[in-house]
């Protein structure tokens, strides 16, 4: 999105590609990035000067007229692969001294961008195992000699490895790791792609003799994934690697080195790895110096070598960031308990594994169990199913040892050290918190502790759900992409963290899938195991509504252009399903899922009419798509879907919706998804159905009668049909079922279901109960957008609408979100009778600021302002109920 007006603005802060700010921009995949900047101090820029040093040493300049700062065309000659430049750019124009500072320079290096540049193959040290058991890791080394290359010492300018592998892989070179990523390289839909990493090793690339190792071990692309036993080998039955390694002389010709034919490959000391199951690592079997030079390999076996050709899938760079390590807890308690086994409390559910730093006699081992609840006094496992989570130790006894699994992951609050040596005194261990490690980009704060406890819980849950991929969970034996959650949480996902990256890798895979499949999928990545593979709504509405949250963010097109071919197989599949009446009422559908009136065993079994919520979000998605086709240039598509979004309307009406505005589906979602979606005729109708919403929500005593699908959309509703009141009341209510239920019961991250732990403490007896699941914590969105008020008044933020709607007692709430454009924030305060806002708005952006009661509605440019207003909130009434025990 772009500025048209000259910026208030003086010194480039910072530059970055395409839509990932604070991204790698090394092995990127684009021969022409996209570049944005933004500045930090006030002065106007009418033009851009923009400077590339290039990979031949030569230099380019460009002047971009106007004060465009977003996704500017790359102006140069495209990179070639492997070619790296240094960009920076300053302010131009008459106004700006001719001195004017260059902006830090970002250096940008291309990846491997034909599959001709790829030279070695997959080198496998096991090529099938049986299944049904888990099977170990693998290391894998080799050694070279620079000088025998022809690369004297001092010559070698640059070093790189550009790496992938069938399972999951780690690099050391020269006896210490490559990075600190995780789980590489992640999982996409590996019939189609499979990511590559790129190592600058620069620096650790000696003259002479040189040493490589690969940790590698089954994951995704091999071992056991899915539920109801899950499927082993779902994409291959190798576990091998894909190692490239170039050096480039200082006069830049690049040196392939010959590893091929040097690798050997031996057990590890990882005797068993399950992503599920956990990990058994024997200390004792680690061959010391193995990825260094001079060990003797003797015993180590030659790799079975599997050419790149029969291997399809396109290699790509990974469009997100990687897989990491963010944040290390200490326990919050460590306890004896029954089984001589000590427990320890981290304070907080993650995704992640432990570190344990352990003396003891060489052999003994260390059991370490993992859960996220306590019940009965025992840690909760049965929601595990069949993901035991189990890691073991085996100490080599060699005084302290450090250690933590590379190939598992779990989901716990709670882990269990068994056997451990020498006493619950000498306990050093620690929770090593790990997700794709995105940019945090929106906080909220307000004077209720109980919500902001719940915000808290919507951050971590993203947080765990985002490894790699968008999944449901991360605890038991799935950990799937599955389209619905991340389809209600997009709104919340791209306010809290710069998700652009790792979206649009995924959302590659969901049309992927969607060829393979003929709709899409019910998660992405898809495998049969068993869940039923039929197009359902609110789900496969994914492949429209996720994209379009991307650009309502972002302002980028590109995502739509690049999506548009899925988004539209989409809308016509489900246009033939209704017979081209519109009205979607056959075949297999998950509806309002998880509403709190459906039994344990079958949470499908929503009060809501399934085929209403189908025939809703049918509507909702063709209009979208219509709306994209406009924004694409696409206007014969344009026309056509909306006819298809009309009819449907049409037949949602007829079917769904009296004269009189009452909804037939009675329930609280129905009429949620009716008004926010906007399929009513006339605005009495509306009217009279938001009368009737506001009934229904009193009647339940404002407690939470919704499931994924009119959750994330009640309070909007309420807020439509004029009960801002009401909604507060349903967000700050803590009694089951609620959102502030899990939070009186000591949540720290967001539960599957309203009640996955019952007021006794025990956990819900359905087959699956999780307590970490995001969908219904898409509230995480009103919150920012209407409670502290900061919105967008269109895509990519380039203006601002900043209108808080205060209500529920609170007496202050923030939200600050980094927008493309900079940090902006709404915060309010309420004082006796006065209430006072302070709003930040991004340099080359402006906003509308609407104070609540009769304030006013006032226009402002960059900067920070305040504002004052009178103010009464109706909760204050004494005679109204209060809202909640805080
Ligand atoms: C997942 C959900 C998912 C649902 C749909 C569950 O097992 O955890 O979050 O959307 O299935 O059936």
């Amino acid at each position: 999105m772009s500025t048209t007006t000259t910026a208030q603005v003086a010194a480039i802060a910072d530059i970055w590609l395409e839509n990932r700010r604070g991204g790698s921009t090394l092995g990127i995949a684009e021969r022409r990035p996209r570049i944005s900047w933004t500045t930090a101090a006030e002065v106007s820029i009418e033009s851009l000067d923009l400077e590339l040093l290039r990979g031949d040493g030569s230099v380019q300049r460009h002047t971009e007229a106007g004060a465009q700062s977003r996704l500017i065309a790359w102006p140069f000659p495209p990179l070639s692969s492997r070619e790296s430049v240094i960009l920076r750019v300053r302010p131009g124009g008459d106004s700006v001294p001719p001195d004017a500072e260059w902006s830090a320079p970002l250096q940008v290096e291309a990846g491997l961008l034909e599959r001709s540049d790829w030279a070695v193959p997959f080198v496998a040290a096991s090529v099938s195992e049986p299944q049904g058991t888990l099977r170990p890791g693998y290391l894998l080394r080799a050694e070279w000699d620079s000088t025998a290359l022809g690369l004297e010492p001092g010559t070698v300018q640059r070093a790189r490895i550009y790496s992938s592998a069938h399972g999951i892989y780690e690099l050391e070179l020269n006896g210490r790791p490559v990075s600190d990523d995780l789980l590489s390289p992640g999982w996409t839909s590996y019939s189609h792609r499979l990511r590559y990493q790129t190592y600058d090793v620069t620096e650790a690339v000696r003259s002479g003799r040189n040493a490589v190792g690969v940790w590698v071990a089954d994951g995704w692309y091999r071992g056991r994934i899915g539920f109801e036993g899950g499927l082993w080998d779902v994409y291959g039955q190798d576990a091998s690697v894909l190692v490239q390694l170039e050096l480039t002389r200082s006069d830049g010709t690049v040196v392939l080195v010959p590893l091929t034919d040097a690798w050997r490959w031996s057990e590890s000391p990882v005797t068993e790895a399950g992503l599920y199951e956990g990990e058994s690592y024997d200390a004792r079997l680690l061959p010391a110096g193995w990825s260094e030079v001079g060990f003797d390999a003797t015993g180590w076996k030659t790799p079975t070598q599997l050419d790149l050709a029969s291997f399809p899938a396109e290699l790509e760079p990974p469009t997100g960031p990687a897989v990491r390590v963010t944040e290390v807890l200490p326990p919050v308690s460590v306890e004896l308990v029954a089984g001589n086994r000590i427990r320890l409390d981290f304070g907080q559910n993650i995704a992640g594994k432990l570190r344990i730093r352990v003396a003891g006699p060489a052999g003994h081992v260390v059991t370490l169990h993992h859960a996220e609840v306590i019940e009965d006094g025992l840690l909760g496992v049965r929601p595990l199913r069949s993901a035991v989570s189990v890691d073991r130790y085996t100490l080599a006894g060699a005084g302290i040892e450090e250690w933590t699994p590379r190939f598992t992951l779990h989901g716990f609050r709670y882990a269990e050290l068994e056997n451990w040596p020498g006493g619950i005194e000498t306990v050093d261990v620690e929770a090593l918190v790990v997700h794709t490690d995105m940019e945090r980009t929106g906080w909220f704060d307000s004077s209720h502790p109980g919500l902001n406890r719940l915000h808290e819980n919507v951050v971590w849950s993203m947080r765990d759900n985002f490894v790699d991929l968008p999944t449901d969970c991360p605890q038991r034996d799935e950990r799937l992409g599955w389209t619905g959650d991340i389809q209600v949480f997009a709104p919340t996902a791209v306010r809290l963290f710069g998700v652009h990256g790792t979206l649009s890798g995924w959302l590659r895979d969901v049309a992927y899938e969607q060829a393979d499949q003929g709709h899409v999928p019910n998660f992405v990545p898809w495998i049969e195991c068993g869940f039923p593979n039929h197009p359902t709504a609110a789900w496969g509405d994914a492949a429209v509504i996720v994209p379009w949250e991307m650009y309502r963010h972002d302002g980028d097109t590109r995502v739509l252009a690049d999506q548009y071919a899925s988004m539209r197989a989409w809308v016509d599949l489900v246009d033939n399903l209704t017979g081209n009446t519109g009205l979607w009422n056959t075949g297999f559908q998950l509806g309002d899922w998880l509403d709190p009136t459906a039994p344990p065993e079958s949470p499908g079994d929503s009060r809501t009419d399934k085929y209403l919520v189908a025939t809703a979000y049918h509507v909702r998605t063709a209009r979208l798509l219509a709306e994209t086709a406009t924004i694409l240039g696409k206007d014969a598509d344009a026309a056509h879907y909306r006819t298809v979004a009309e009819r449907a309307t049409t037949a949602f009406q007829a079917e769904y919706i009296a004269p009189n505005g009452r909804v037939v589906s009675d329930t609280v979602t129905a009429i949620a998804v009716a008004i926010v979606f906007e399929l009513f005729a006339t605005e009495e109708q509306v009217a009279r159905a938001g009368q009737r919403l506001l009934h229904l929500v009193a009647a339940s005593d404002f407690h939470i009668s919704t499931g994924f699908v009119g959750t994330p959309i009640i309070c909007d509703a309420l807020v439509r049909a004029g009960g801002l009141d009401a909604a507060y009341h349903l967000l700050l209510q803590d009694e089951l079922p609620s959102w502030l239920y899990p939070v009186t019961m000591g949540a720290t991250t967001i539960w599957e279901r309203w009640d996955s732990m019952l007021p006794d403490g025990s956990v819900n007896p359905g087959d699956m109960t999780s307590f970490n699941h995001y969908a219904l914590g898409a509230v995480a969105d009103f919150m920012h957008r209407v409670v502290a008020g900061l919105d967008s008044a269109e895509p990519g933020f380039a203006r601002l609408r900043i209108a808080p709607q205060p209500g529920g007692g609170l007496t202050h709430a923030s939200a600050s979100h980094l927008t493309p454009f900079g940090l902006a924030s709404s915060r309010w305060r309420r004082d006796g009778g006065r209430f006072f806002l302070d709003v930040e708005v991004p340099p080359g952006t402006t906003a509308t600021v609407v104070l609540p009661n009769e304030g006013g509605v006032h226009e402002v440019g960059a900067g920070a302002h305040s504002f004052t207003s009178g103010f009464r909130d109706p909760s204050d009434d004494p005679a109204k109920p209060p809202f909640s025990r805080w």
